[in-house]
């Protein structure tokens, strides 16, 4: 008989396939081309759109497309241990998985030579940082009326022990039982439904990772929805194709 997991109850009580409380808004800075703020339970990612504009240094312009860059920064308290501010490997790699899971929502051969500029900012942390800022990219890029292909919507599904889960916090990132925990970020991009980032570092089997998929795709449909209502609710938006 197969065994069976250590992880029986999630530590917030939620349901396994159950989503933090979600609050999306359009519009949160004014002054910037685009802006939207992305909330999932503690977890808040502010994200602002800049440009499209003509990239510098002029060397490092493409004729043929234009660049989608991303800069992604958490907050010196945004947990409790403070953050030392500024770049790190972290925030690297993070800026790269993001430019990633966003750039097939844009058609870049519309803007030759120029850059788009994503800032993302986590005021509070609490697991989940890049998905939530996908969240909000992607929202402050149709704002911004950058014309999309698609949207972009993503979720941290989580493994803890033998237990899938979908929307993982700190305390289940850190939970040590039996296998330990997982987290397995994934992004959706709506029109094609193709996976625009999927990253994973654990153990886990052929069949958990489809299932992983599958509660994943179901999570984003969701989020789908709750981005698309606060884009609807903002006035001015231009860019989402109908
Ligand atoms: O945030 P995300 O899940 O995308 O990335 P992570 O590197 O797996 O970080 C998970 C969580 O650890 C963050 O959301 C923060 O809550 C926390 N963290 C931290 O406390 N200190 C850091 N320097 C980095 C992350």
């Amino acid at each position: 008989m197969a065994e069976k997991s250590k992880y029986t109850k999630r530590s917030d009580g939620r349901k396994i396939e159950e989503l933090r409380p979600i609050k999306a808004e359009v519009g949160i800075v004014p002054s910037a081309d685009g802006s939207a703020m992305y909330e999932s339970g503690n977890t808040r990612a502010i994200a602002v759109v800049r440009g499209p504009r003509t990239l510098h240094p002029q060397h490092m312009q493409n004729p043929q497309k234009g660049t989608l860059r991303v800069n992604y920064g958490m907050m010196s308290f945004s947990v409790w241990d403070r953050i030392k501010p500024g770049p790190s490997r972290r925030s690297q790699e993070i800026n790269k998985v993001i430019e990633w899971a966003l750039a097939p929502c844009i058609d870049l051969a519309e803007f030759p030579n120029s850059v788009v500029d994503v800032f993302i900012q986590i005021p509070q942390a609490d697991a989940g940082t890049r998905v939530a800022g996908i969240n909000a990219a992607a929202m402050a890029l149709a704002h911004a009326g950058i014309p999309m292909k698609q949207m972009a919507s993503a979720v941290a599904v989580g493994k803890m022990d033998k237990t899938l889960v979908v929307d993982v916090d700190k305390e289940e990132e850190d939970f040590e039982e039996g296998e330990g925990a997982t987290d397995i970020p994934l992004c959706i991009l709506s029109r094609t439904q193709e996976i625009s980032l999927l990253q994973l570092d654990g153990k886990i089997s052929p069949e958990e990772l489809k299932e992983v998929i599958s509660m994943g795709r179901k999570a984003c449909a969701e989020i789908l929805k709750i981005q698309t209502a606060a884009l609807k609710k903002a006035k001015d938006v231009r860019g989402i194709e109908k």
